[in-house]
């Protein structure tokens, strides 16, 4: 589903005209449509229909907390990886036994606040990380249901960065480890183990890596409940690809019929982690473009957005479609352009080389397909203050987030006590 086309030569976000926000919020500005992400939750659930299937939205892809109450609404559940996350989880109101806490270093007043909250189960990655749980949960007096998050030594054949499946990557414990891992945890206090999570990257592609992690973990669910453990549920993690330019990635009911092939007959309940998957589409970060400067052979097209606002470009490369808010004559000439924003590092670059009208100052473009890990990854560097935030429903929009201010920046700091 595309939400952001163009109706009368501009482009649109749903019924509200992109020109409006930026007229009315100003930008840099990240705007999400809440009908490519019921569409996006929509085909993911139905696709697993045969199956006990709960999804835990991967809130870390966007944790807007407007964002989450549109999962909530349809029956989400959340996966958190701080306090902050389940904060937003509850606040956001998704129901505590539909969250699962994942991460790699839970403190202890994590884990003390995910039992306080009372969450579905805890995914455990290690040997100290079951020690410290054990203690948490025993000196409350409560009995946790985890997960053990094995490492099934796989490569995802996605970014180096974002692959998490090898057993050189810091993620869960290694296979071979798990059956020992999981008779610890039985003989431990406070913790009753009942599942087996993994998720071994994200962005996949293929649908090749997640089958054979997958028949890792049914092999290791049959093992273990021949040797008295009762797994009753599997959490398969996240990692879903989405097509950011013409590559194709795996559909929501190829997905789904894999999952049936490789762990259907084991009579477990099945959780989700999509992420990207449900939100990736469903934004868009709309820039102003300040000045158009001739170097030489190049085109820079400097927009008022930045490496800050949305960092993957610089971080991983990563190519996100990028098109002009008016809607480009059919016969209009396209040239090379260089779309980059103003903060000091050639790094912040959206696009080398992209075919672009000879559009002028003043105008907008929109960066396509922001809506995972866009916002959520922003920062202040050259103290630009954090972008606002919309979330358009229809013909209906509202700021979700406001556009923070110079002086709540400057609110955050102080001088030291012998400074003047
Ligand atoms: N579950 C776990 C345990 C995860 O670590 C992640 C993502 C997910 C689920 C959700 O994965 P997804 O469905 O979104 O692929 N910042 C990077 C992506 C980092 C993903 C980290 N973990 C990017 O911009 O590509």
């Amino acid at each position: 589903m595309n939400a952001f086309p163009y109706k009368n030569g501009e482009l649109y976000a749903e019924d509200v005209a992109l020109s409006a926000i930026a007229a009315d919020v100003g930008t840099p500005v990240y705007v999400y449509s809440v009908a490519v992400m019921t569409d996006a939750y929509r085909l993911f659930v139905d696709a697993l229909s045969g199956q006990r299937a709960q999804v835990c939205y991967a809130m870390k892809a966007n944790s807007n907390v407007a964002v989450i109450r549109t999962f909530a609404a349809l029956g989400a559940g959340a996966d958190v990886v701080s306090d902050g996350e389940l904060a937003r989880a509850l606040m956001a109101g998704i129901p505590a036994n539909r969250i699962v806490y994942s991460g790699v270093g839970k403190t202890r007043e994590d884990m003390a606040a995910g039992i306080d909250a009372g969450i579905l189960q805890f995914n455990v990655e290690s040997l100290p990380e079951l020690t410290a749980l054990s203690e948490v949960a025993a000196a409350k007096n409560a009995d946790v249901e985890i997960a053990i998050r094995i490492n099934p030594d796989i490569d995802a054949a996605t970014h180096e960065k974002i692959a998490t499946g090898r057993k050189t990557d810091k993620f869960g414990i290694n296979i071979e480890h798990a059956p020992q891992a999981f008779a610890q945890a039985t003989a431990l206090p406070g913790l009753t183990p009942v599942s087996v999570a993994v998720h071994i990257g994200s962005q996949l592609t293929d649908i090749a890596p997640f089958r054979t992690a997958f028949t890792h973990v049914a092999e290791l669910t049959r093992q273990l409940r021949a040797g008295g453990i009762a797994i009753s549920r599997l959490d398969l993690g996240g990692g879903l690809g989405i097509a950011y330019g013409d590559e194709t990635v795996p559909t929501s009911a190829e997905y789904s019929a894999m999952v049936a092939e490789t762990v259907g007959d084991l009579d477990c309940d099945l959780i989700f982690e999509p992420g990207r998957f449900l939100t990736g589409h469903a934004g868009i970060l709309l820039t102003r473009i300040i000045f158009v400067k001739h170097s030489g052979e190049r085109r820079f097209v400097i927009v008022d957005g930045a490496m800050n606002d949305l960092i993957r470009p610089a971080l991983y490369g990563a190519v996100h479609a990028i098109q002009s808010v008016r809607e480009p004559a059919s016969d209009a000439a396209l040239g090379e352009a260089d779309i980059v924003g103003p903060v000091c590092e050639s790094g912040d670059t959206f696009a080398t080389a992209c075919a672009l009208t000879n559009i002028p100052a003043g105008e907008f473009l929109v960066i396509r397909d922001t809506g995972a890990y866009g916002a959520v990854m922003a920062s202040g560097y050259n103290s630009r203050p954090l972008v606002p935030e919309v979330l358009v429903n229809g013909a209906d929009y509202a700021v979700v987030r406001p556009r923070e201010t110079l002086q709540q920046q400057l609110d955050r700091e102080r001088f030291a006590d012998w400074q003047d």
